[in-house]
């Protein structure tokens, strides 16, 4: 079977749960997932019952959909997301965006954890994903190429929205919350970088490093879903500091900003 009658068989089995059509899709990155407990009149489906889904045991990742309204806003939660580092085909890792997009979702914002090599950033900061580098070494859009979604040569020079990028800036300044912007590279993991690395990403113009994103934001944009991408600063990135990173401190910085970064993602889904 193929990744196209795969995405059909899920967002089949979702509908029958709830009607996802006109809503904005969010995917919620490490130690951000409890905006999908705020999601009012939820359904509330498991990625193990969903067809053709892999089952996600990250630590911080729980692993469901959320269905529901936010804010009055219509939108479905993905509380957790699947990694290449895990080693599931690139099609599967942003197969849950192609679902959406089945389901009719209208906007996509995409989330997670990073790490810093912009040395104005600090641990905490939000960042809009202004472009990206995929350093990966795969690609989710190989292989025949699936009209249903997009064409074969799909454009990155719009692949993040630039007017919900604006609208942002204006959400985080009425919330008075500190937003900065920049570019995202993506690493396979699941180790962190080594110095050297890092260094070299921040010579070719990255501002942080992460090991996700990438995939969803490439079939997002081949099937013209205008998104939007925000970073959570966890960590400086290696050797910038010269501090050891571990998952645990990711995940406790990512939980104390929660509260701005939902707000922000709360008021901002009103605009967009
Ligand atoms: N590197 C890669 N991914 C990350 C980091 C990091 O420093 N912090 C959070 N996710």
């Amino acid at each position: 079977m193929n990744i196209y009658q795969k995405c059909v068989e899920a967002a089949d089995y979702i509908r029958q749960y709830a009607d996802g059509s006109g809503a904005i899709g969010i995917i919620l990155g490490s130690g951000l997932g409890s905006l999908a407990v705020e999601v009012e009149d939820a359904a509330i489906i498991s990625y193990k019952d969903i067809p053709h889904f892999p089952m996600t045991n990250v630590i911080g990742h729980a692993g469901r959909m959320v269905i529901g309204k936010l804010n009055g806003i219509k939108v479905i939660c993905m509380q957790g997301r699947f990694h290449f580092y895990e080693g599931y085909d690139m099609k599967i890792v942003s197969m849950p965006v192609r679902v959406m997009k089945l389901l009719g979702i209208r906007s996509l914002i995409v989330t997670n954890a990073a790490g810093g090599v912009n040395r104005t950033f600090d641990e905490g900061t939000l960042m809009v994903i202004e472009d990206f580098i995929n350093f990966m070494g795969d690609n989710p859009l190989t292989g025949p190429n699936i009209e249903e979604f997009g064409p074969r040569f799909p454009d990155m020079t719009l692949a993040l929205d630039k007017d919900y990028q604006k609208l942002a800036f204006e959400t985080a300044e009425e919330l008075n919350i500190a937003l900065r912007k920049g570019v995202y590279m993506a690493y396979r993991g699941p180790n962190y970088e080594t110095p050297a690395e890092i260094h070299f990403s921040e010579v070719i113009g990255a501002d942080a490093v992460g090991m996700s994103t990438v995939p969803e934001i490439l079939v997002a944009r081949h099937a013209n879903i205008p998104t939007i991408g925000i970073s959570c600063i966890t960590n400086m990135a290696a050797g910038i500091t010269g501090e050891e990173l571990n998952h645990l401190e990711v995940e406790a910085v990512a939980k104390r900003v929660t509260n701005e970064f939902k707000s922000l993602i709360k008021l901002l889904i009103t605009k967009m």
